[in-house]
């Protein structure tokens, strides 16, 4: 079923990079969309570059009371995708901190789950959750220990969420690199090197866009038959 005017989309960690790619891509086909994020500031700033038919309010993840107070807002809803994600930790074995990599899962993992959790009792049976994992899981790598880590964690989780909650549609998207803020952690000079080494390290000689990443999300929502399906969008970086 493709998205209409009448469908309902909400996208946690919806003012940046992916998510709010997602929010666009969906907002673009008449659906009614809600993005969330812990600072007032990103909402005003998403909403700002977002049409009219979107609307968003502040949420923390890290916070039960907050994730449910922002459902609790919204009324019933089709379709929940999951884009919230902290800063980036990479590194190698020996560098390891096991807090460190437990404040890496959280937000990408941990809370991911809950916001689920929380979510469900608002949810349109016929609707879709997308969860976000990323194509490192599927090659790992030198210093990509934990992405690669998490990233299975999530597709699992997918998996066995679809099987839970069926007839909701449970599903996953695992972006390779993608230009989004979440790299600003790296010394600006380091920036257009960093995304012209992995532009080598794909397919198609580019790193992904926002929009590349925000395209696949909608496309799960509206494919009826997809449940438990993972859609990697790392221009062909895995067969290289
Ligand atoms: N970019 C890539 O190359 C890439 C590749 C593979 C996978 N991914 C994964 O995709 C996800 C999104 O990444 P991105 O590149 O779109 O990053 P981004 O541009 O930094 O966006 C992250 C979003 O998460 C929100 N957020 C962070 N902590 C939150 C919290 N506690 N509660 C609610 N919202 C929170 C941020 O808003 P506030 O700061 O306002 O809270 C922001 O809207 C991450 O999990 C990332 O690891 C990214």
């Amino acid at each position: 079923m493709s998205l209409t005017a009448a469908s309902r989309v909400v996208i946690v960690g919806g003012t940046s990079g992916i998510g709010l790619a997602v929010a666009q891509a969906a907002a673009a086909t008449g659906a009614q969309v809600v993005v969330g994020s812990r600072s007032e500031k990103s909402v005003k700033q998403a909403l700002a570059v977002l049409p009219e038919n979107a609307t968003g309010h502040p949420v923390d993840v890290t916070d039960q009371a907050s994730i449910a107070a922002f459902f609790d807002q919204l009324g019933t809803f089709d379709h929940l995708a999951y884009t919230a994600g902290d800063d980036l930790v990479r590194g190698l074995i020996s560098e390891y901190d096991p807090e460190q990599a437990h404040r890496f899962f959280d937000v990408r993992l941990f809370r991911a789950l809950d916001t689920v959790r929380l979510a469900l009792p608002h949810m349109n049976p016929a609707g879709s959750i997308t969860l976000t994992a990323g194509a490192a899981a599927l090659h790992g790598g030198a210093g990509k220990l934990l992405g690669s880590t998490i990233g299975g964690a999530v597709i699992t989780a997918a998996r066995s969420l679809a099987a839970e909650l069926a007839p909701i549609r449970v599903n996953a998207v695992a972006p390779g690199i993608v230009r989004t803020p979440l790299w600003s952690g790296l010394p600006e000079q380091a920036r257009p090197e960093f995304f012209e080494m992995a532009a080598k390290g794909t397919l198609l000689g580019r790193v992904a866009e926002p929009e590349d990443v925000g395209q696949a999300f909608v496309a799960l929502m509206a494919q009826d038959y997809l449940t438990g399906n993972l859609t990697v969008v790392d221009g062909g970086s895995v067969l290289r």
